[in-house]
């Protein structure tokens, strides 16, 4: 069939199949955050633009090419390319970072960039993230990226790597962009020119560049790592520390800088290489100005942000196992009026118990509704006509199994519909579940 309209380049539909596996990645995600301490906040969709130039950074390809940006009546305002600034946004505006420090949220929202469409880089994706503010030890950059491995783990993924850097404090970045500007000033003929107006405000953006060419200069340059100032360096090593005691494997590696500007010391990024080249599924760090940049008090902060997309990629890769879908618990099959109300009837009564209860809504014969039932998976069904209606008796039918029961259709059906309900439930646990359950 061909549509009128179709859906923005970059777009992409979760359609009801698919949803279940949505709801494992935010489930474990949200589970596993929250034994961390962590709530959720949700913040809005768009907010000023100014908000992302002054955290993002102006020299930041996400700001430079990549946002989404209408103006209405006066205000420029911007659909959140990510979920940092608009999070401490909120934090500063409602007066979390008044309240017992460190303040912990995560959450789960759609962002927004114009970047050229490819397997796992979307127009509108979808991140969780977390932010936590108010600690400056490394024991807290231990602490969130432990939490990203755990979900990671949790999640069932396997071979990602994680790799850490530096990229220090205003100190000693300030010695490092001086180096970086003799190193690119000496090779300035071969860059780009949105890397030759970064030469002049923020050289390290020029290490993020997408550009082959000025990739190649990159190669090279000084690294940051030998140009850290004590206090940077030792929470670095402390770092490590941590990482090595909690038994967590990763690699220094100094040419992660990471597309935003707000970064300090810390910068993390897990990657797997199994989904092509956008296999960078989790980036963070630490930003420790950004708080006050932002026109609050100096508070240190850190977090991270998953793409649930490249997630679903390497999960549907890896064949990880998703959260079954709940399916239909009973459906009931009914020949006339008479027994239709008698279903609908049974039905609300069964919804108000937390059951998934359905009867044909479309006017079909008893085959097709049959039919209808297998289709949608039902696990239990019902068949109701004049019969039963006068006998007061129906058969409880396990799809599965094909076996039956024979129940009134009384007050007592929900009783007797429960029992088998959960008697099939305790058979498809295994035996280590069942367990867990005494
Ligand atoms: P980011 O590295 O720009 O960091 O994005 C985080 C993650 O979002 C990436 O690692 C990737 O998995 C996913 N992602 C980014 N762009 C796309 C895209 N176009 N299509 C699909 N997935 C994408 C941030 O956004 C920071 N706010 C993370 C952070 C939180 N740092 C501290 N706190």
């Amino acid at each position: 069939m061909s549509i009128n309209v179709k859906r923005p380049n970059g777009t992409e539909d979760i359609l009801p199949k698919d949803v279940h596996r949505w709801h494992t990645v935010e489930k474990i995600a949200r589970d596993t955050a929250e034994s961390f301490g962590f709530s959720e906040i949700r913040i809005p969709t768009f907010e000023n633009t100014e908000l992302f130039q002054r955290s993002v950074g102006e020299t930041t390809d996400v700001v430079q090419k990549e946002m989404y940006t209408v103006m209405a009546k006066e205000t420029k305002f911007t659909l959140r390319p990510e979920g940092t600034a608009g999070t401490i946004r909120a934090m500063l505006q409602n007066g979390l970072l008044n309240e017992a420090l460190p303040q912990r949220v995560f959450y789960i929202l759609s962002c927004f960039r114009h970047e050229r469409p490819q397997a796992g880089r979307l127009r509108e994706f979808h991140q969780f993230g977390l932010e936590m503010a108010g600690s400056a030890s490394p024991s807290a950059d231990a602490e969130v990226i432990s939490l990203a491995k755990s979900i990671l783990d949790r999640l069932g993924l396997k071979n990602i790597e994680l790799y850490i850097n530096s990229i220090g404090c205003p100190v000693c970045r300030a010695k490092y962009h001086e180096a970086l500007r003799s190193y690119f000033e000496n090779r300035k003929d071969k860059l780009c020119d949105t890397c030759l107006e970064r030469l002049g405000k923020n050289p390290m953006r020029i290490l993020d560049c997408k550009s082959p060419v000025c990739q190649e200069v990159a190669k090279d340059a000084p690294v940051i790592l030998d140009y850290l100032c004590e206090e940077c360096s030792e929470h670095f090593d402390k770092l490590k520390k941590y990482l090595g005691n909690f038994g967590i494997d990763y690699k220094v590696n100094p040419k992660i800088v990471r597309g935003l500007d707000y970064y300090t010391k810390t910068v993390f990024e897990f990657v797997t290489t199994e989904i092509g080249a956008q296999g960078t599924v989790c980036g963070g760090g630490r930003y420790d100005g950004l708080i006050e940049q932002l026109g609050g008090q100096k508070v240190p902060a850190l977090g991270f942000a998953m793409g649930i997309e490249r997630l679903l990629l390497v999960m549907d890769k890896q064949n990880c196992e998703y959260l079954t879908p709940r399916k239909c618990d009973i459906y009931f099959a009914t020949m006339g009026d008479n027994a239709l109300e008698k279903a609908m009837d049974i039905s609300h009564k069964l919804r108000e118990y937390g059951y998934r209860a359905e009867f044909d809504l479309m006017g079909r014969g008893i085959k097709a509704q049959m039919k209808y039932a297998n289709k949608i998976g039902a696990m239990f069904t019902v068949v109701i006509g004049d019969n039963e209606l006068e006998t007061g008796k129906v058969k409880i039918k396990d799809m599965e199994t094909g076996s039956e029961v024979e129940t009134d259709l009384d007050d007592t059906f929900r009783m007797n519909f429960e029992s088998l309900y959960f008697n099939k439930m305790m058979n498809n646990l295994d035996d280590e579940e069942k367990f867990d359950l005494k």
